[in-house]
C-alpha cells in the first residue's frame, strides 16, 4: 500500500527471511567494502605493505584506539560499535600480530581521556614510555603510527589563521588547544611521538584516520618512513578495512580527490578565509585545487600529491586504443589497462582536457572523465571506455569580454591527456580544433557579485571586478532581522484539526490518495485547499516515530501524511535515546576517492532501505559543496575540489537513494564553504567561478541524476540569501538546469518565510511561519498562485515515495 510505512509506522524489516536491513551484517560488510575501495596509498617505498604473513606489528598513536569513523554534527550517525584499527588488526592474527603492551596503553589512555568528558577524536597524544618503546622495539622492527582528525559542523577547522576569530563552538575551542597550529598540522605531542618512533624503528608505516587534506610533508619525503596509507573516516567498520588492506587482503585503489599541498598557506583560499565573519571574498575565483596547483606559475612546487594520485600494490600500463569525437563533442576513448605487477589490483583512468589559451584565462587542465577497472589479477588486462565531452572546456564570460553571459569554445585548439593522475598523464593524439571562436551555451547573467574587488588570473596576478550597488539581504520583508533569529531552534507547532468521521465519506473531501491514484489531478487537489492550508504545507512539520528533523505534508483532513526527514550523509541518523543503531558509511570525501559510482550507487541503495525501515521518507543526503579550502569544517561531508568528480560520484548516491523510492537532498545550494558565522556570511563570488565551479556540481547532478530534493543554504550569496535567491533557485536551478522537485530551506535559517517562497524557496524546514506567509499574502507581498506552486511541488516529491 502506498506511503504503509509513512502512515503506520509498522515495525516491519526489509530484509529476507523477516531479518532487518538496518545495520545488518550485509550493510556493515559494505561499508566496509566501500572504505576500502576508497582509502589511498600514499607512499609505499620497498613494498614494504602489504605486510608479509606474520609480520609483528608495533602500533603507536592514540588514534589506534581512538577511532574516528567520521565528523559530527547533522552527519554523525549512532552506531553500536565502530572497529578502531586496533581492533581490526588484532582480528587479523593469521596475518599480523600486534604487540599487546602498546595497544593496551593506548585503548587505556583513550578511556580515561573519554572518562575526563574528551570527545571521541579529541584526544591529546600520550607520551610514549620509555620502558614501552623498548620493549616494542625488542618485539618487532615495524612499527604502524596513526594519527586522527576530528571536525564538524558549525566550526571550522582550526589553523594560524584563528588570530581574532570568535567562535563560539566549544570543539572548536577545544581543537585550538589541542593543536598548536592548527589541525592541518601535527600537534607538538604527535610530532615526538613520531620522532621518538623514526628514532627507534627501521620500518615505520603511517595510517591516517582523517576527513580531509591534512599535512603530508613530515612523512611524504621523509625516508624513514616508508609506507602511508590514507584511510580517511572509513565509517563503522573503518579500522577493519584500513587492516585489511594493510596486510594484503584487497589492493588499495583509492585516487586523491583533493591536491596535497606543502602547507595550508598554499591554498589560494587561506589567506583571507578568516578576513572577516561577514563574508568570505572568492579571490582564488576558478583557480580551485588542481586548477589553482597545474595552472598558476610557479604552485606546481607546491605540490606533494597531485589530484587522482594513488599507488596500489601491483603496477598498471595502458595502452590507447583509439578515440572518437562525435558531432555534439561527445568524446570517447577507448584504452586498454593490463596489470603489470604481481598482485591483484584495480587502476583508474583519467581523462582531461585542456583549451587553448586565448583571450579569456582558462585552467590548464580540467577532468573530462574517468573510468575504473574492474579488480584485475596479474596479467589480466580490461578494455575500459571513458566519455567526456569536448565542451566541458568552454569558458563562461561573465564580464563579456567575448560573449556576454555564454560559455564560449575559444578558437584553436583542445588537447587532451590520459593518465593516472592530473600529472602522470600522456598526451593523446588527438586534437579537437575549433577554427573560429564559437558560443557553446548563451545564458542570461546571473548571481553578479556586487563588491567583490578582484579575482585571480591565470598568471596569478588579479584583475579589479566591477562594482555594483549592494544589497541588504535583510531589507524588505516584514520581519526586522532579530524577529527571525527567534525562530532558531523552535519546532513546528502542532495544528489543530477536526476529527473526521471514519466511513462516512459524503464530507470528506478530495484526498491525496486519489491523486496517487489518478482519479483527482493536483490540480483540483491543490484548488481545495485554503490559504491557510497551503501556508501551513510550505512549513516543517513535528516529529513522529524515530525521526528528528521533522516532516514534510501533514494535512490529515486531505489524506496527507507526514513524511519524515531525517539525516545524512554518513547514515540514516537517529537520536541515541530511540535505540535504533545504523550503519556509518564512509565518509563522502572517502567515497569520491573510490572513483567508482557503482560502489558509491550500492551505499545509495543501502542506506536508503534504512532510512526506509525506519519509515523514514526524505534522506537529507548527499552534500555537495566544492572542497575550496581544507579549513572547512565540514568537508568530511563533502567529496571534492573537481565538480566533475563530485557530480558523477554524489550523482551515484542520488540514483542510488531514489532507486528505494526514497527522497534524496542534494545540499547545501550554495556556496557553503565556511561554517564560522554560516547563517550570516556572504559568499561574494563571480559569476564564472560560481557557474564554472561551485554551482556545476549542483547543475550536472540536476540534470543527470534528477534529485526529488535540494537544500538551500544558510549562507548569503552576493547579498542575497540563498533560501531568498531567486537567481538562484528559480533562474539557474529550474528555468536553466530544469529542476522540477522541492526545495526547502536548511534548519532555522535567517531567511524570511514569505520572501523564500517568492524565491522559489519552496519548503521552510524545520518549522515555517504560516503567519508570516498569510499576513505577506493579505499585504499583496505573496501570490497564492506563488504558495501553490511551491505546494504543487512538494506534493508532486510526495507523490514519488513509496
Ligand atoms: C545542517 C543540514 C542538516 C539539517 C538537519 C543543518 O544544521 O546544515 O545539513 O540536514 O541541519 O539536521
Amino acid at each position: 500500500m502506498k506511503w504503509q510505512r509513512v502512515k503506520y509506522q509498522p515495525n516491519t524489516p526489509l530484509g529476507a527471511n523477516g531479518q532487518k536491513v538496518t545495520a545488518s551484517k550485509a550493510h556493515t560488510e559494505l561499508s566496509k567494502q566501500a572504505a576500502k575501495e576508497g582509502m589511498v596509498l600514499l607512499k609505499n617505498e620497498n613494498s614494504l605493505l602489504p605486510f608479509e604473513k606474520g609480520t609483528r606489528l608495533a602500533v603507536f598513536g592514540k588514534a589506534s584506539a581512538d577511532y574516528v569513523k567520521g565528523g559530527g554534527g547533522s552527519g554523525d550517525v549512532t552506531v553500536s560499535y565502530t572497529v578502531s584499527l586496533d581492533a581490526g588488526l588484532k582480528a587479523l592474527s593469521d596475518y599480523v600480530s600486534v604487540y599487546e603492551g602498546l595497544s593496551s596503553f593506548y585503548n587505556k589512555n583513550v578511556r580515561d581521556q573519554y572518562e575526563r568528558g574528551v570527545a571521541p577524536g579529541m584526544t591529546v597524544e600520550p607520551e610514549v614510555p620509555a620502558e614501552l618503546l623498548k620493549k616494542a622495539r625488542a618485539y618487532t622492527d615495524t612499527a604502524l603510527i596513526t594519527i586522527c582528525r576530528f571536525s564538524g559542523e558549525g566550526w571550522d577547522r582550526t589553523s594560524s589563521y584563528d588570530n581574532g576569530v570568535e567562535s563560539g563552538e566549544p570543539m572548536w575551542k577545544e581543537s585550538q588547544k589541542v593543536f598548536e597550529r592548527g589541525d592541518f598540522y601535527l600537534s607538538d605531542a604527535e610530532q615526538r611521538m613520531v620522532e621518538t618512533v623514526k628514532a627507534a624503528f627501521p620500518k615505520v608505516v603511517v595510517v591516517l584516520n582523517v576527513g580531509g587534506v591534512v599535512d603530508s610533508m613530515w612523512f611524504a619525503e621523509d625516508p624513514k618512513i616508508q609506507s602511508v596509507l590514507m584511510a580517511w573516516q572509513g565509517g563503522i567498520e573503518g579500522g577493519a578495512a584500513a587492516a585489511e588492506l594493510l596486510c594484503g587482503i584487497g589492493s588499495p585503489s583509492g585516487k586523491l580527490a583533493d591536491t596535497f599541498a606543502k602547507t595550508l598557506e598554499d591554498y589560494p583560499s587561506s589567506y583571507n578565509f578568516h578576513e572577516s565573519q561577514d563574508y568570505v571574498d572568492y579571490t582564488d575565483d576558478i583557480y580551485v585545487g588542481y586548477r589553482y596547483f597545474e595552472t598558476i606559475p610557479g604552485a606546481d612546487k607546491k605540490v606533494v600529491y597531485p589530484f587522482g594520485y594513488g599507488l596500489s600494490y601491483t603496477t598498471f600500463k595502458w595502452e590507447l586504443e583509439r578515440v572518437d569525437e562525435a558531432e555534439d563533442g561527445t568524446l570517447t576513448v577507448r584504452v586498454e589497462v593490463t596489470n603489470t605487477g604481481n598482485h591483484e589490483g584495480k587502476e583508474v583512468l583519467q581523462l582531461y582536457g585542456s583549451a587553448p589559451k586565448g583571450v579569456l584565462d582558462k585552467p590548464s587542465k580540467i577532468l573530462l572523465s574517468y573510468a575504473k577497472t574492474k579488480l584485475l589479477q596479474p596479467g589480466e588486462n580490461q578494455l575500459v571506455t571513458l566519455v567526456g565531452n569536448v565542451n566541458d572546456l568552454a569558458s563562461y564570460d561573465d564580464l563579456g569580454v567575448l560573449h556576454k553571459s555564454a560559455y564560449v569554445m575559444e578558437q584553436g585548439e583542445y588537447h587532451f591527456y590520459l593518465g593516472n593522475s592530473v600529472r602522470n598523464t600522456e598526451e593523446l593524439g588527438f586534437i579537437h580544433t575549433e577554427e573560429s571562436t564559437r558560443v557553446a551555451e548563451q545564458l542570461t547573467e546571473c548571481l553578479a557579485p556586487t563588491s567583490l574587488p578582484k579575482r585571480m588570473r591565470a598568471d596569478g596576478s588579479f584583475e579589479e571586478l566591477p562594482v555594483r550597488p549592494s544589497h541588504d539581504p535583510d531589507s524588505e520583508g516584514l520581519l526586522t532581522k532579530k524577529e527571525k533569529e527567534t525562530i532558531d531552534g523552535v519546532a513546528p507547532d502542532v495544528r489543530f484539526s477536526k476529527g473526521e468521521h471514519l466511513w462516512n465519506n459524503n464530507e470528506r473531501r478530495l484526498q491525496f490518495e486519489q491523486v496517487a491514484e489518478g482519479s483527482v489531478t493536483l490540480d483540483e487537489f491543490v484548488a481545495q485547499l485554503s490559504d491557510e492550508e497551503l501556508a501551513h504545507l510550505l512549513g516543517g512539520q513535528p516529529n513522529t516515530g524515530v525521526a528528528n528533523t521533522f516532516g514534510f505534508g501533514n494535512l490529515p483532513e486531505c489524506g496527507i501524511p507526514n513524511f519524515m526527514t531525517a539525516d545524512g550523509p554518513a547514515g540514516l541518523r537517529i537520536l541515541p535515546e530511540c535505540g535504533v543503531c545504523t550503519t556509518a558509511w564512509p565518509c563522502a570525501t572517502l567515497l569520491a576517492c573510490t572513483w567508482n559510482p557503482e560502489i558509491v550507487y550500492e551505499v545509495g541503495a543501502a542506506g536508503a532501505k534504512e532510512v526506509k525501515e525506519n519509515n523514514i521518507a526524505v534522506w537529507l543526503t548527499p552534500a555537495i559543496n566544492i572542497h575550496r579550502t581544507p579549513m572547512c569544517g565540514r568537508n568530511f561531508e563533502y567529496y571534492s575540489e573537481d565538480p566533475y568528480l563530485v557530480a558523477k560520484q554524489a550523482g551515484a548516491m542520488v540514483r542510488g537513494i531514489q532507486s528505494q523510492h526514497i527522497a534524496a537532498t542534494v545540499k547545501h545550494f550554495a556556496l557553503n564553504n565556511k561554517e564560522t558565522n554560516r547563517k550570516d556570511s556572504n559568499s561574494r563570488v563571480s559569476e564564472r567561478a560560481a557557474r564554472q565551479i561551485y554551482l556545476k556540481t549542483f547543475e550536472r547532478i540536476v540534470k543527470e541524476a534528477k534529485p526529488w530534493c535540494i537544500m538551500s543554504s544558510y549562507n548569503i550569496v552576493n547579498d542575497y540569501r540563498a533560501s531568498e535567491n531567486h537567481d538562484l533557485l528559480e533562474k539557474l536551478l529550474r528555468d536553466e538546469w530544469g529542476f522540477e522537485g522541492v526545495v526547502m530551506t536548511d534548519w532555522w535559517t535567517f531567511g524570511e518565510h514569505c520572501k523564500e517562497v517568492n524565491a522559489g524557496n519552496d519548503v521552510k524546514m524545520a518549522a515555517g511561519n504560516p503567519d508570516n506567509l498569510l499576513k505577506a499574502l493579505e499585504k499583496g507581498l505573496l501570490k497564492r498562485e506563488t504558495m501553490e506552486c511551491s505546494v504543487k511541488r512538494l506534493l508532486g516529491v510526495l507523490l514519488k515515495i513509496d
